[in-house]
């Protein structure tokens, strides 16, 4: 049986790296508005971070996995990340989710998404500041209903 004892030795540093792998993949996955909740929105200094690189193409959500009247974060197979929102049954629209103010997340408060860092709050179905001290609107992600699925132009 030492065998075997040895085999068990050996199995466990190969698992190790994987458990650590699936823990940083876990925490990368976090939606945008998950850190923001827990005060984890640092602002951003620099670059174009508001960009939500989403690619044209890409699929965002099911039509039916967005609520009318909800913005619904989504994040793509490319890692883009967006907040969609249904104006009614054939209205879609989607933006950034980052603030345009210093680069914090933005979330869902009712039909509009407002920044935790210094409260800018953003019409969900046009991007439009509705109160600062946000410069600039969401960016915009331009999308189309094609079936069932919200997709990128
Ligand atoms: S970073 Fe959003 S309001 Fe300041």
């Amino acid at each position: 049986m030492q065998a075997s004892d040895t085999s068990s030795q050996l199995s466990a540093p190969r698992t190790a790296p994987a458990s650590r792998r699936a823990v940083l993949t876990a925490s990368l996955a976090v939606p945008a508005a998950s850190a923001g909740v827990l005060g984890l929105s640092a602002c951003d200094t620099g670059g174009d971070s508001t960009d939500p690189g989403v690619r044209p193409g890409e699929r965002l959500a099911a039509l039916d996995d967005v609520p009318v009247g909800e913005p619904t974060y989504v994040r793509t197979e490319s890692g883009g990340e967006a907040y969609v929102y249904r104006s009614d049954d054939t209205t879609v629209a989607a933006f950034g989710t980052i603030c345009t103010h210093q680069g914090c997340s933005v979330q869902p408060d009712g039909a509009e998404l407002r920044c935790p860092c210094h409260q800018s709050v953003f019409d969900a179905a046009t991007g439009e500041v509705v109160s600062g001290p946000a410069p600039s609107p969401l960016p915009a992600v331009r999308v189309t209903i094609e079936g069932e699925e919200i997709v990128a132009e």
